[in-house]
């Protein structure tokens, strides 16, 4: 134990868990033990850029409050979010595709009857999202809830911008008797993460943006289903094949259609252009 030679050393700490009680994180420590004492030997780290690893994690912490959640931006512009998403969801059977929850949710939307709009100040352009929640069978699920929230058309969240309404464009809705539902929202835009801190520092060192494609956030839940935390992305944004956080799936991306009659427009009192979106959600059966 006393010869932690580089070679050695890995051996040494790993050794010293050897009684650790929670055989969970004894696995878990043992592979991050492994991984990073192996990245420490491929690059050869110096003591500065140690030192500078230290310093970029403390200010990540000091940058934490009960508003800004920058652990979670480093996990998420690092493909970690995902990644962690992807192992736990690899048996789909069918079921709609998760991605990354991001740090913008927030408990506690209004219930709104189907076919009302979560946009409280009217900006944007307006969106008509219909579809249906069907289980892995294909039979429609009543009662579904579909919460759900996106930025106005300045990219913003709600809690970023003190010019919109609280809560603005936010909402749970819930599926009809055939497992249907409509909602007005806006045509979701691409915005940029927060990059003002040290993340934003550590993009523009790696020459990377901050920008994310445009999308529009739902959490989609019903008794005795898995529930799935997903977006549904813009066909032809020009970050979808870039995005600082790694969310897009094809399956995920979709044909927002616009449309320009008034006569259309005034069927669903909204005035032209604005866009529809159609989308199935499946939830699998808990425990299958
Ligand atoms: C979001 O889509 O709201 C989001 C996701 C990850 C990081 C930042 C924002
Ligand atoms: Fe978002």
């Amino acid at each position: 134990m006393s010869n932690n030679t580089e070679e050695q050393l890995t051996q040494n700490v790993l050794d010293s868990m050897a009684q650790a009680p929670n055989p969970r994180l004894k696995t878990v420590m043992t592979s991050l033990i492994r991984h990073l004492h192996a990245c420490i030997r491929e690059v050869d780290l110096t003591q500065e850029e140690w030192m500078s690893g230290i310093q970029f994690l403390t200010r990540t912490g000091q940058m934490c409050d009960d508003k800004r959640q920058e652990f979670i931006l480093l996990s998420d512009v690092l493909g970690v979010s995902m990644q962690v998403d992807a192992v736990n969801h690899r048996s789909l059977d069918g079921a709609t595709e998760s991605t990354v929850f991001g740090p913008f949710y927030r408990e506690g939307a209004q219930e709104l009857p189907l076919g009302a709009t979560i946009s409280k100040d009217g900006r944007g352009e307006p969106l008509v999202m219909t579809g249906q929640v069907l289980s892995s069978d294909r039979k429609p699920i009543a009662n579904a809830l579909l919460d759900v929230w996106e930025t106005n058309e300045n990219g913003l969240y709600e809690q970023q911008d003190p010019e919109q309404p609280d809560m603005n464009l936010r909402g749970k809705f819930r599926t009809d008797s055939e497992g249907r539902y409509t909602f007005m929202g806006i045509k979701p835009v691409s915005y940029a993460i927060p990059d003002d801190g040290p993340v934003g520092q550590l993009l523009r060192a790696l020459g990377r943006h901050p920008f994310r494609p445009a999308h529009i956030h739902l959490l989609v839940s019903a008794d005795g289903f898995v529930p799935v935390t997903t977006h549904l992305f813009v066909k032809g944004d020009k970050y979808l094949a870039s995005d600082a956080v790694f969310g897009p799936k094809d399956s995920l991306i979709v044909d927002f259609i616009r449309h320009d009659s008034t006569e259309e427009a005034a069927r669903y009192h909204v005035t032209a252009p604005f866009y529809t979106v159609e989308y199935t959600f499946v939830l699998k059966p808990i425990g299958k």
